[in-house]
């Protein structure tokens, strides 16, 4: 059967029953893995890399043919879109991504062009087209974006903050300005998501991975916010298509979340899988949650500790075995091996309908 809408991923996004949990891994296209390092060298740098579709698909594809994970996601970065706003991206040695020309006053947001999708990140959508084209036809595509918060630390600050001081600043002190800019990310995400999905993307994912260093109040006034305005416009131009909220620090904000009309919300290692369960009942699936610092230790462990996040989210469908967060760079291929292994072990999640 090559009807894709039947894979386990796909399934486990509608909460149907399948015979077992799917897994794939945030960031399972990276560092850790010898052959990632090989054609990133061969590229020259990570923007060379993912600007280059040939090569973004040869990477995308590498944790698919090792392990045979249940999904792939497209090979590309949160800031390519701020990047085609003319921003300026660049990534030093060590220290993570910097822009040229951070948005830090009224006027300079105001000043933001709207990227044309196809135009603009041309390259991100010749990506998906070949990714789809050379995938395991039974093996779904994620796209993505990062939330426009999260997106807008970076754009605000220049780079990677430990406090938000300079964006959070903005969201206090000029709050008008900062829901312009919260709306422009959006429109701009909804549009650059919708190309991914007309490209051949499957299901799409929001990464907002700097949600938990807002006070509850202004999460929900400007991350919750914009979020929402997304899946609003998503739900217009692909309502068939499944979108996973991936908030990290949000679990507070999990019943707001699941409230959006996403289909599926991924949850950090910092919650209970079963009490995430619990809160969200049948109204979104649930992605997670394996703490990555696990992938560092040992076989024994990681096959321990996988049981315990499936044992917490319990029988039933609606689960995707993830991490809690991505992968980080040191971990052993071979422990990512008894990962899946241990996941593909754990037996049926609900009628045990086969995949054929
Ligand atoms: O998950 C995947 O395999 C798909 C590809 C992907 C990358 N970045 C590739 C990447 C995805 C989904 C992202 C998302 C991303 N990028 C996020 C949100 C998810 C998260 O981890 O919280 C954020 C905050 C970024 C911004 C970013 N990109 C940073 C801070 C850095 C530098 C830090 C680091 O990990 O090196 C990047 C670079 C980056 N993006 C790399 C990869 C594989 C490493 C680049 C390299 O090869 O040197």
């Amino acid at each position: 059967m090559t009807d894709r809408s039947q894979s386990l991923f796909l399934r486990a996004l509608r909460r149907e029953p399948a015979e077992r949990t799917p897994i794939w891994m945030m960031r399972q296209a990276g560092r850790y893995l010898p052959e990632y390092r090989a054609t990133r060298a061969k590229a020259g740098s990570f923007l060379k890399l993912a600007g280059n579709p040939e090569l973004a698909c040869e990477v995308t594809l590498q944790p698919i043919e090792r392990y045979g994970f249940d999904a792939a996601i497209l090979f590309s970065d949160i800031l390519i879109l701020p990047h085609a706003m003319g921003l300026g991206l660049g990534f030093a040695t060590g220290e993570g991504p910097y822009f040229e020309r951070p948005v830090q006053s009224p006027a300079a947001i105001d000043a933001l062009p709207m990227p044309d999708p196809e135009s603009d990140t041309g390259y991100v959508m010749d990506a998906v087209r070949l990714i789809r084209t050379n995938l395991p036809e039974m093996t779904p595509l994620i796209g993505f974006a990062g939330s426009p918060w999260t997106v807008a630390t970076y754009m605000i600050e220049g780079g990677s903050s430990k406090d938000f001081a300079t964006a959070k600043k903005l969201m206090l002190a000029e709050p008008e300005a900062a829901h312009r800019l919260m709306n422009h990310l959006a429109d701009a995400t909804a549009a650059y998501l919708t190309a991914q999905v007309r490209a051949g993307a499957d299901a799409l994912m929001i990464f907002d991975s700097w949600g938990g260093a807002l006070s509850p109040r202004l999460y929900r006034e400007f991350s919750l916010a914009s979020q929402q305005r997304i899946v609003d416009q998503l739900n217009q131009t692909c309502p068939d298509t499944p979108l996973i909220l991936f908030g990290k620090g949000c679990g507070q904000h999990l019943e707001l979340l699941a409230d959006t009309g996403c289909a599926g919300l991924g949850v950090d290692w910092t919650m209970d899988m079963g009490e995430a369960r619990r809160r969200v009942g049948d109204r979104v699936a649930l992605q997670g949650n394996l703490d990555p610092a696990v992938m560092l230790t040992t076989p024994e462990v990681i096959a321990r500790e996988a049981r315990r996040v499936l044992e917490s989210f319990g029988e039933g469908p609606g689960h995707i075995f993830n991490l809690g967060h991505g992968i980080t760079p040191g971990v052993d291929p071979e422990h990512v091996q008894v990962l899946v292994e241990t996941v593909r072990g754990h037996g049926e999640t609900g009628d045990g309908r086969r995949e054929t």
